[in-house]
C-alpha cells in the first residue's frame, strides 16, 4: 500500500507541543519551586493550543476535522466489539473509539487550563479571573484544577497504552504517522496542510488568549495587606 499524507503539519505540531506543554505544567507545579509564573505562561499557551485545535477541528484538513472522527454510539460499539480482532482493518484517521478519547482529552485539558485562571498560588500570583468570582466559584475551580489533572494522567496513560497495544497486538504502528504525517492507506491523502489558514487560526487563537488574560480581566482587588 502506498504511504500517503494524512496528518497535516499543524495537527502534528499541535500534538507534540501539547505533550511538551503538559510536561512543563507538571514540572512547574509539582517539581520546581518558584516556577509559578512559568506555570501561568505555559497554561496560557495550553489554552491557545486547545483553542486552535477546536478551530482546526472545524476548518482544518480532512482527517483532523471533528466531523471525520466523531462517530455515533452504534459505530463506536461495533468498533469496540472488534477491538481484540487482530485483523480488523486499520483506520486512516482516528478510529471511532480513539476519536472520543481525543475529545475527552481536549475537554479535560481545556477544563484544567480554564480553572487555572481562577486560582492563586497563595504567595504572589493570582490567576487573572480570581478576583472576578465568588469564593464558592474559586473553591470549585480549585477542586477542578487539583482533581481533573489526575483523571488526565490516567487518560494519558491509557492513550499511550493504546498506542503500544496497536503496535504490538494489532501490528499497526500509529506513532510514526504522528511524526511524519504519513500512513500506508488506500484512502485519499490530504492535498495540503492548509498552512495559510493554520497561520490565520493560530494568530486568532493567540489574540483571543491575549485578550482573555491580559485585557479583559478586572483589575485585581487590592486588600492592602502589604502596605
Ligand atoms: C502528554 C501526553 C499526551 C497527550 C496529552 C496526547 C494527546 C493527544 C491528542 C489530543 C491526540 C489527538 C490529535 C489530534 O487529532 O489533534 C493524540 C493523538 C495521538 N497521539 Fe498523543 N498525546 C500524548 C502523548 C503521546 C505519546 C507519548 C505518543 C507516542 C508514543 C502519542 C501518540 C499519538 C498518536 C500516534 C496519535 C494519533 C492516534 C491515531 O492514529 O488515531 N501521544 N494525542
Ligand atoms: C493545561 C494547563 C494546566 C495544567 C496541566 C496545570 C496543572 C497543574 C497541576 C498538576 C498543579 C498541581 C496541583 C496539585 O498540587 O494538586 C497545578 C497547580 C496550580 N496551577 Fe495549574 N495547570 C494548568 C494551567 C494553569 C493556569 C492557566 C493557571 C493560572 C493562570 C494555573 C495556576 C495554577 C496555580 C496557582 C496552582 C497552585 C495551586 C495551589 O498551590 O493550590 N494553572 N496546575
Amino acid at each position: 500500500m502506498e504511504k500517503r499524507l494524512i496528518w497535516d503539519l499543524p495537527t502534528r505540531l499541535f500534538h507534540w507541543l501539547l505533550v511538551i506543554t503538559l510536561i512543563v505544567q507538571y514540572v512547574t507545579a509539582e517539581v520546581l519551586d518558584d516556577a509559578m509564573q512559568w506555570h501561568f505562561y505555559a497554561g496560557y499557551f495550553a489554552l491557545g493550543l486547545i483553542l486552535f485545535r477546536i478551530l482546526w477541528g472545524l476548518a482544518g484538513t480532512d482527517y483532523a476535522r471533528f466531523s471525520h472522527f466523531v462517530k455515533g454510539p452504534v459505530t463506536v460499539l461495533r468498533y469496540a466489539c472488534n477491538l481484540f480482532n487482530r485483523d480488523s482493518p486499520a483506520h486512516t484517521g482516528h478510529n471511532p473509539l480513539g476519536g472520543w478519547m481525543v475529545i475527552l482529552m481536549l475537554a479535560l485539558i481545556a477544563t484544567q487550563a480554564v480553572s487555572g485562571l481562577f486560582l492563586t498560588d497563595d504567595v504572589f500570583l493570582d490567576g487573572p479571573y480570581r478576583s472576578a468570582v465568588s469564593e464558592a466559584t474559586q473553591d470549585t475551580m480549585n477542586f477542578l484544577h487539583h482533581n481533573v489533572f489526575n483523571v488526565l494522567l490516567a487518560l494519558i496513560a491509557l492513550h499511550i497504552a493504546a498506542i503500544i497495544f496497536y503496535a504490538i497486538y494489532k501490528k499497526q504502528r500509529l506513532a510514526p504517522s504522528m511524526i511524519h504525517g504519513k500512513k500506508a492507506t488506500e484512502d485519499k491523502a490530504i492535498s495540503s496542510s492548509k498552512l495559510l489558514l493554520a497561520a490565520l487560526l493560530i494568530a486568532l487563537s493567540a489574540a483571543t488568549v491575549y485578550y482573555a488574560v491580559e485585557i479583559a480581566p478586572p483589575a485585581p482587588v487590592d486588600d492592602g495587606a502589604y502596605y
